[in-house]
Formats: structure tokens, C-alpha cells, sequence
């Protein structure tokens, strides 16, 4: 049991953006992650128990505002994702999130929680546990391209997980490579920032794409990616929204979260219908193959899928109970009889 329990039935517990910022501190930002992985791990260990369905969509002329739902028959969790790439400009942030997660049982909700960070540090996490398991062995550079939100959780996952200590920045726009720069810096990585995606690439063992950009944009050319390179798509999650030229793909094996998914929002919209691609569950099941070789160019077509949220859902409601880093909100109507919810209302008149 998680010891994170309301004390009233119309309680819902909350971790705020604040309260997750104390959470992530105390424990350690690296430490959050790893441990993080290893939910995620669990719960693709058990992927047939899960119910999955591509999230729900609702596409405008700037970006897009997601539904993540998934249950495992005991819980149920859920986020709402938008992805505005404009929005920087004004100074909102791309992607935010919150979240929920529910007893199935009774269909309370059980916690709710800030996502935004909680994003950042579970896309980092799955892309470092994936690339775990399919990066070529004794990686120790990566190139990540797009030096926005993302990257430093990024690259703190895959020091945490793979070891990665040196890192080439590339950024359109120079003063995200420097914040980037400024910010890991300190904590120790080696770090150099090159003025193209080309330079960035040169010698990198992985690259990490995390660019934002409402089209099918072309951030990797097939010339760029040499052999035995892996690479960990994040940006291009999307219908219209891709960072890699199909040629890549098309020398590359391609492992996925949950392919129907992906096939709408993935680097492989690009590729027919059928084109064969490997769930990374399966890997992690030892049922399908990872790396093939040396030389085998291995790509995670990374779109961001709900298992995932509920994976963070889970280890937030495992960690946050303790430390008591969260309010309660007055969320469920709680009549004295249930079935009184008019009675509830009318008798609070005199007190309202
Ligand atoms: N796969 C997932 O699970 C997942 C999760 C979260 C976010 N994302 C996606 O990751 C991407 C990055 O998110 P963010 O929150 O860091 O966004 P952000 O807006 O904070 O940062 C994006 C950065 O990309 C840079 N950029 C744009 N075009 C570029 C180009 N052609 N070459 C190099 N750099 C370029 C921008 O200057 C910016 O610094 C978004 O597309 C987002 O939708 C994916």
C-alpha cells in the first residue's frame, strides 16, 4: 500500500507543481529517474494486463491537446497533454500536463497531480530505459538536438541509466544550447555546442532528437546517421510532425511503445501501414530482438504512450505518501446519504 490515503471521502490528494518540485529535490533528480524506469519497466513487463488505445486527439491550427488513458483492471490513470510549439513565444511552455489516478474498484480518483514535470522526467526515463537495452554497448556521447524543456531531463536519464558523460548540443536557436549548457554544466557533464545538427552528430555514439515544430521538419538526413548509431526520436509525435528523413528509417530497426499509436503520431506516418517495427515491450519480454549487430542502426520511434503516465501515476502515489508533499482538494461530493446528493445541496443554503 502506498500510505497515501485522504482523510475524508471528498478528499482527493494533490501534488502541486511546487509540492513535485520538493519531491524530485529530496529524492534526487537522477535517482527519480531511475527509479521511475523501473515502474515503467514493471508495467511494459506486464503489457497483455493493460488496456490500450492511441490517445484521443483534438488537433488546432497551432498544436494539440491529448487524453492519455490506460488501466492494468485494479487502476485507472489518465493525463491531459497539450503540444503547442508556438506557444514559447509568449512565454507558455509547449507541452504541460496533469494527471489522474483511480481505483477501479470504486472509481474515486486517488490522487491528482501536476504532469508537466512529471512529462519531462518520464519521457526522459523510458528513452533512456529503451536505449538501455538497444544503444551500442560502451556509449558514451550523445548528441541531443533541440535544447528546449526536454533536454536536460534527457540527458540526466541517460547519465543515470547508460552512463552517458559527454554531450553535443545543437539548437536552432543558440540560447537554448546555452540555458542547456548552463544548467548541466555544473552537474558535471562534458559539453560542447555546435552551430549545425551536422557538426552536432560527428562522433556520437546517440543522438537524441528533442526539437519542436509543427510540420515534418528534417532535423537528421540520411547522410548524418552512420552505422550503429542509435537514435532516440522524441520530438516528432504528432499526425504532420516528424524530425527524420524516411530514408533513415528505412536502414534503421525501428522499436516502438504501442505501434497502432505510433503509426498515427510516430516518425513511421512516414512508412506504409505495414512496414515491421518492434514493440519495445517485446524486447524487454525477450521475445523479439534488439540490437542486431554492430552496425544495426537502432531507432526509438519515441511518441509518448499512456502506460507510461500511469507508470509515473504509480511511483508519485508510492513516493509522495511519506513525505507528505500534498494537499487535499474538496473534489467528490460526499453526501451523509449517499443517495442524498439534493439534500446535500438544500441543507448547505443556510450555511452558504
Ligand atoms: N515523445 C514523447 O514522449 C514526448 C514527450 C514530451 C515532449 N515531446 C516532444 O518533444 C519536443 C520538445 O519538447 P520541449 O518541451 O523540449 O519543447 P521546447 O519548445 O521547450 O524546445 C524545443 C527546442 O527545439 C528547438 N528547435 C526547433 N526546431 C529546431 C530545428 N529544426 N533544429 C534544432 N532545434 C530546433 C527550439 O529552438 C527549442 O529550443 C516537442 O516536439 C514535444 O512535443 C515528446
Amino acid at each position: 500500500m502506498s500510505g497515501l490515503v485522504a482523510r475524508n471521502l471528498n478528499m482527493v490528494p494533490f501534488v502541486s507543481v511546487e509540492d513535485m518540485m520538493k519531491l524530485v529535490l529530496k529524492t534526487g533528480t537522477e535517482r527519480f529517474i531511475q527509479e521511475l524506469a523501473g515502474y515503467i519497466r514493471d508495467d511494459f513487463g506486464r503489457w497483455e494486463r493493460f488496456d490500450k488505445t492511441p490517445r484521443v486527439g483534438s488537433y488546432g491550427h497551432e498544436g494539440v491537446i491529448e487524453l492519455m488513458p490506460t488501466s492494468d483492471g485494479e487502476l485507472y490513470g489518465f493525463k491531459y497533454v497539450n503540444g503547442h510549439p508556438k506557444n514559447t513565444r509568449d512565454g507558455r511552455q509547449t507541452v504541460t500536463a496533469f494527471g489522474v489516478l483511480a481505483d477501479l474498484g470504486n472509481g474515486y480518483p486517488m490522487l491528482i497531480t501536476e504532469m508537466t514535470l512529471l512529462t519531462a522526467l518520464r519521457t526522459a526515463a523510458t528513452s533512456a530505459l529503451v536505449a538501455s537495452h538497444l544503444a551500442p554497448k560502451g556509449s558514451h556521447t550523445m548528441a541531443l538536438i533541440g535544447n528546449g524543456a526536454q533536454s536536460e531531463f534527457q540527458a540526466l536519464a541517460f547519465r543515470s541509466l547508460l552512463g552517458i558523460e559527454r554531450l553535443r548540443l545543437y539548437d536552432t536557436d543558440p540560447a537554448a544550447s546555452e540555458k542547456c549548457k548552463a544548467n548541466l554544466a555544473p552537474l558535471g557533464f562534458e559539453i560542447e555546442i555546435f552551430r549545425s545538427g551536422e557538426e552536432a552528430v560527428e562522433g556520437a555514439d546517440i543522438i537524441t532528437t528533442a526539437t519542436a515544430d509543427k510540420r515534418n521538419a528534417t532535423i537528421l538526413t540520411d547522410n548524418m546517421v552512420g552505422p550503429g548509431v542509435h537514435i532516440n526520436a522524441v520530438g516528432g509525435d504528432c499526425p504532420g510532425k516528424t524530425e527524420l528523413h524516411r530514408d533513415i528509417l528505412l536502414r534503421s530497426s525501428i522499436f516502438t511503445e504501442f505501434t497502432p499509436q505510433t503509426r498515427i503520431e510516430g516518425e513511421i506516418q512516414q512508412l506504409d501501414a505495414d512496414y515491421p517495427v518492434t514493440e519495445f515491450w517485446q524486447v524487454l519480454a525477450g521475445t523479439a530482438d534488439g540490437r542486431r549487430g554492430e552496425r544495426d542502426i537502432t531507432l526509438f520511434d519515441s511518441v509518448g504512450f499512456a502506460i507510461e503516465d500511469f507508470s509515473s501515476l504509480r511511483y508519485v502515489r508510492d513516493l509522495v505518501g511519506p513525505t507528505g508533499l500534498y494537499e487535499e482538494l474538496d473534489m467528490l461530493a460526499d453526501p451523509d446519504d449517499p443517495r442524498d446528493l439534493f439534500g446535500m445541496l438544500q441543507r448547505a443554503a443556510a450555511r452558504l
